[in-house]
C-alpha cells in the first residue's frame, strides 16, 4: 500500500504532480480557497504526509488530530502558519522552499519601490481618467522621489534582503541593514553598514522588510517605529503583514508621518476591498505575489515534492525546518518508499 498524502492545492509543475501520483496515494483538493480547520482535520486523520500552502493553518490541534502524519511540506519559504514546535514534539518533519523564490521576491520588492517612489500606479490611473492629464508636460506634474544617492534600510539581511540590497547598488543607493547577526562578508560585498533598528528607521529613505514572522517580529513596526521614520521616507513590506501594525501604518500614511508605503502582504489576506488602506493615494497594494512567476512557482512545486518524498524515503530532506526532529523520529523509522534514482 502506498503512503497517503493530503495535497491542499494542485501545483503548477507536471513533474511534481507526476511524482506525487507515482509514489503516493494522493488526496488532491481541487478548490482554490484554503481548507477550513475541520476539513484539514478530517482529511489528515489517515494521512502520512501533508503538502500545504502558506494560507493553510496547521495549528497544534490539527497536528494532534493527525496520528499518522510524518511530514508537513509547505509550498512556501515562510512557515509561520505551521506550529513547528508541536510538529517536532510529535516527530513530524517540516520542510519549506527557500532560495528558489529569492530573486523573484527581490524583483517584486524593486517593482514596489519604483512604483511607490515614482507614483507609477497613480500615474497610470491618471492617463486613463478623463481630465487628469490636462497639460502635455508640466514642471511640477506627478513629481516623485529620486533613488540615486538615497539610503535603503533593509530589515532582515537574509536571502531575500541580500538580493534586494544587491539590486540597490545598480540604483546608486547607500545600504544600511538590521538583522539578528552581523554579516561582515556582505558588508564588504555590498558596502552595507549594520545599524540598530532605531537608527535604520531614522536614516533610511526606503525601509524594506525581509524578516520572517515570529513571536519576536510580530508588530516589529508599530507607531513608535513609524514615528522615527523621515516624513519623506517609504515603507515596503514583502515579508509578512503582521510584522507591521496595520492600524498604525494607516495613521502614519494619513497623517504624513511617512510619505508612502508599498505592500505585498497584509495582516488580513485577502485584504477586504473596502479596507482603509485602499482609500489612500500614497500606497501601492499588490496581492501577495512576491514569488508569482511561472519559473519560480514551478521550482517551488518541485522542491516541495522532493522534500516530502525524501522524508518518506528515509532520506534527510534538502530543506528541513526542524532538524531537532531527527532525534525524535530518526529517518529510518519513517522510511515508507524506495525512490528511483
Ligand atoms: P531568511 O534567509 O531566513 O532571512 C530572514 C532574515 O531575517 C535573516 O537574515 C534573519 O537574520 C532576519 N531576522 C529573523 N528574525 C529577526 C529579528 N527578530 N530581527 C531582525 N532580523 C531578523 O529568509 P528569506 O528566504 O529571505 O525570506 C524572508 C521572509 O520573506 C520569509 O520568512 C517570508 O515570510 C517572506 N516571503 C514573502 C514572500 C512573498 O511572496 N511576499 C515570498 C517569500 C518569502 P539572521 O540571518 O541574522 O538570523
Ligand atoms: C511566500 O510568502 C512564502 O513564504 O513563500
Amino acid at each position: 500500500m502506498k503512503p497517503k498524502v493530503y495535497v491542499t492545492r494542485r501545483l503548477p509543475s507536471k513533474r511534481a504532480m507526476d511524482l506525487l501520483f507515482k509514489y503516493l496515494d494522493v488526496d488532491l483538493r481541487e478548490e482554490e480557497v484554503p481548507p477550513s480547520k475541520d476539513e484539514m482535520i478530517t482529511h489528515l486523520e489517515d494521512k502520512d504526509a501533508l503538502l500545504c500552502l502558506l494560507t493553510d493553518k496547521v495549528d497544534a490541534e490539527t497536528i494532534r488530530s493527525a496520528p499518522k502524519l510524518k511530514v508537513i511540506s509547505t509550498y512556501s519559504v515562510g512557515y509561520d502558519h505551521i506550529d513547528v514546535e508541536e510538529a517536532t514534539a510529535r516527530g513530524i518533519y517540516v520542510t519549506n522552499t527557500p532560495g528558489v523564490l529569492t530573486e523573484a521576491v527581490a524583483d517584486l520588492t524593486w517593482a514596489l519601490i519604483l512604483a511607490i517612489t515614482r507614483r507609477i500606479v497613480e500615474a497610470d490611473r491618471c492617463v486613463r481618467t478623463p481630465g487628469c492629464w490636462r497639460v502635455g508636460w508640466a514642471p511640477d506634474f506627478m513629481l516623485g522621489t529620486e533613488l540615486n544617492g538615497k539610503t535603503l534600510g533593509i530589515i532582515g539581511l537574509g536571502r531575500i534582503g541580500t538580493a534586494v540590497a544587491r539590486r540597490a547598488k545598480g540604483f546608486g543607493m547607500n545600504i544600511i541593514y538590521y538583522s539578528v547577526t552581523r554579516k561582515e562578508n556582505l558588508e564588504k560585498e555590498l558596502g552595507a553598514k549594520y545599524v540598530p533598528l532605531k537608527e535604520l528607521l531614522k536614516e533610511a529613505d526606503i525601509v524594506s522588510i525581509h524578516v520572517p514572522l515570529t513571536k519576536e517580529t510580530y508588530h516589529m513596526i508599530k507607531e513608535e517605529e513609524l514615528r522615527l521614520m523621515k516624513p519623506t521616507a517609504y515603507l515596503v513590506n514583502t515579508a509578512r503583514g503582521a510584522v507591521v501594525d496595520t492600524n498604525a501604518l494607516v495613521r502614519a500614511l494619513k497623517e504624513g508621518w511617512i510619505r508612502g508605503a508599498a505592500l505585498d502582504v497584509f495582516e488580513q489576506e485577502p485584504l477586504p476591498a473596502d479596507h482603509p488602506l485602499t482609500k489612500l493615494k500614497n500606497v501601492v497594494l499588490v496581492p501577495h505575489i512576491g514569488s508569482a512567476t511561472y519559473e519560480t512557482r514551478a521550482k517551488m512545486a518541485d522542491m516541495a515534492v522532493d522534500n516530502l518524498l525524501s522524508v518518506l524515503a528515509g532520506k534527510r530532506p534538502p530543506n528541513l525546518v526542524n532538524p531537532e526532529v531527527l532525534k525524535i523520529r530518526p529517518l529510518e523509522k519513517v522510511k515508507m518508499i524506495e525512490l528511483e534514482e
